[in-house]
């Protein structure tokens, strides 16, 4: 059997089992099974070795490992490099790599958001735009790294500080604002903390001004539960919004295709899986 795994603590609301299995069956890859288990710290130097001893062929990595795993590993692909942030594991050539499909899977779903009328690969419709990128955490790099050269102002705000001003360090464009506070005009607001995962949590920033917007977005990176109460209240203001479960496909496709080089198609099952 070839297995591959996805790995974090806690891991039980993970949902990457689901889709990679579906696919799995659907690519009549009878011979592979995708399973989660939940790792201490650890753990992790040990889940390197299983992959160099072929029993595991590829890992997904999530919260809180994205960052911690990386001493582990042999070799970065470029973006997991710069964003130091690592979510696929896979063997290439007996070197354990570390890949980061989460911005591409960003990339790709801005991408669809804003499709470039050109037919360039990249969207212009973000120039000029001011976007507002709640949280500092493991995933914030790889959404910045892939928004960085779109010609928008960037603003980054988390309830730490100190960690928004690391991610200038290396984003040296951003500018980061005080916790409570945002930019004067928004028309992109992207959360990426953890708010929300937890029913009623919210996040207690005014954006009454955007009532009535169609033209502003505010997304969400969570995609369980569905609608988070940052989305609850821009969707009952008017405002267009989206969460994150187009993100979470495509991450999942990218890191598919490394593994078994088939880019696995977005049906109505897999989308009714995540429902
Ligand atoms: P980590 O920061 O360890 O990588 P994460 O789950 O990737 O963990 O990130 C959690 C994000 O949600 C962080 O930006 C965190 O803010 P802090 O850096 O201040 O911890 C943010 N977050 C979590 N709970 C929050 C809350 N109640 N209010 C505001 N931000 C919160």
């Amino acid at each position: 059997m070839k297995k591959y795994l996805v790995i974090g603590n806690p891991i039980e609301h993970s949902l990457s089992p689901l889709i990679h299995n579906y696919w799995m069956k659907k690519y009549r890859l009878f011979d592979s099974i995708y399973e989660k288990r939940k790792v201490e710290e650890k753990g992790l130097k040990n889940i390197i070795e299983e992959i160099r001893d072929e029993e595991i062929v590829g890992v997904n990595v999530t919260v809180p490992f994205k960052k911690l795993i990386i001493p582990f590993l042999d070799e970065l692909h470029i973006t997991a490099k710069e964003t130091e942030s690592v979510n696929t594991l896979f063997k290439v050539k007996n070197k354990i790599v570390g890949y980061n499909t989460d911005e591409p899977g960003f990339a790709s779903t801005l991408q669809e958001l804003f499709p470039d009328p050109k037919g360039n690969m990249m969207p212009t419709l973000l120039e000029g735009k001011n976007i507002f990128v709640l949280g500092a955490g493991g995933v914030t790099s790889s959404i910045i790294y892939a928004l960085e050269h779109q010609g928008a102002r960037i603003f980054v705000s988390n309830r730490t500080k100190k960690k928004a001003e690391e991610l200038k360090k290396k984003y040296t464009k951003i500018e980061v604002l005080d916790w409570g506070k945002r930019p004067s005009v928004c028309d992109i607001v992207i959360n990426t903390t953890s708010v929300g995962l937890t029913k009623d949590e919210k996040i207690s920033i005014d954006f009454s001004d955007c009532s009535g917007n169609k033209n502003k977005l505010f997304y969400d990176l969570i995609y369980n539960p569905k609608e988070t109460k940052f989305l609850k209240e821009a969707r009952l203001r008017g405002n267009n919004t989206m969460n994150g479960q187009r993100m979470f496909l495509n991450q999942a496709i990218y890191a598919f295709n490394l593994w078994t080089n088939i880019t696995p198609e977005i049906d109505d099952e897999v989308i009714k899986l995540l429902d």
